[in-house]
């Protein structure tokens, strides 16, 4: 923790929260107890992450893939993010953090969209962490979704094709209120991006352990941001 350089923390840190179905597993308990250990380890992390500096997390809680699991994993999941919302937010917002989500909300049960959509709305104009629950959330879908709105504006007269550019196209994603990612954590030992912030991981740093996420610590954190800042970032670029 001493090494670490508080001034040089990424802004925004991406994280999938893999590994514990198999975290589960390897102990002979239930998938649901991984799930569980998840959603408190999460708690664990925003805590450290708020307090060290770090401006915002995305966290990956629900795919739009994710729906392909067994409904009662998927119910599990949906109660999972309900009992957090229930219990966390007060702490949240005594906290300063700003909560959001980023995917298809309407998909979910009427009274969990509305519990979201009312923990956004409560904790808005926080000032401190912002936590980005990606939730019933796909990249390809984001991108979709971002197209769409931007051909309706193209057929309205509102904007001409050659005034979509990058940042045009930033606006229009959950993300737009935030920078892109400049670290992206996966445990659990997979080596790939499963859909996750797409067009915003351009030139993410990625770091990956093989750890389950609930056996997830502040210190491997910690160790993650040391990488991090031990990284050479060129942007395509030469180095400086
Ligand atoms: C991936 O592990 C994890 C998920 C699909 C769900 C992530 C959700 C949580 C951590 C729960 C709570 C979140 C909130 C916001 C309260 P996996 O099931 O794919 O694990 P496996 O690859 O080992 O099977």
């Amino acid at each position: 923790m001493e090494k670490l350089n508080l001034d040089k923390l990424p802004r925004h840190v991406a994280l999938i929260m893999d590994g514990n179905g198999r975290w589960a597993q390897k102990k002979g308990l239930p998938r649901s107890f991984g799930h569980k250990a998840g959603a408190e380890k999460l708690k664990t992390i925003v805590r450290f992450a708020s307090d060290i500096g770090i401006s915002a997390i995305t966290a990956y809680a629900f795919s739009t893939e994710n729906w392909k699991r067994p409904q009662n994993e998927v119910d599990i999941l949906m109660s999972l993010f309900s009992s957090y919302l229930t219990n966390e937010v007060e702490e949240l917002h005594q906290n300063q953090v700003r909560i959001m989500f980023s995917g298809d909300l309407s998909r979910l049960a009427k009274p969990l969209e509305q519990k979201m959509l009312d923990a956004a709305q409560y904790t808005r104009n926080n000032q401190g962490l912002t936590l980005n629950l990606a939730v019933n959330y796909g990249g390809r879908a984001e991108l979709v979704r971002a197209f769409r709105s931007l051909a309706d504006k193209i057929a309205t007269g509102e904007l001409k094709s050659d005034d979509i550019g990058e940042d045009i196209i930033t606006e229009y994603l959950y993300t737009a209120s935030l920078p892109d990612p400049e670290l992206l954590i996966r445990p659990s030992g997979d080596l790939r991006l499963s859909n996750f912030l797409l067009w915003q991981t351009a030139y993410t740093e990625l770091w990956f352990t093989p750890l389950n996420w609930p056996d997830f610590t502040p210190q491997v954190l910690v160790q993650a941001l040391l990488d991090f800042q031990a990284r050479d970032r060129r942007f395509g670029g030469l180095k400086k």
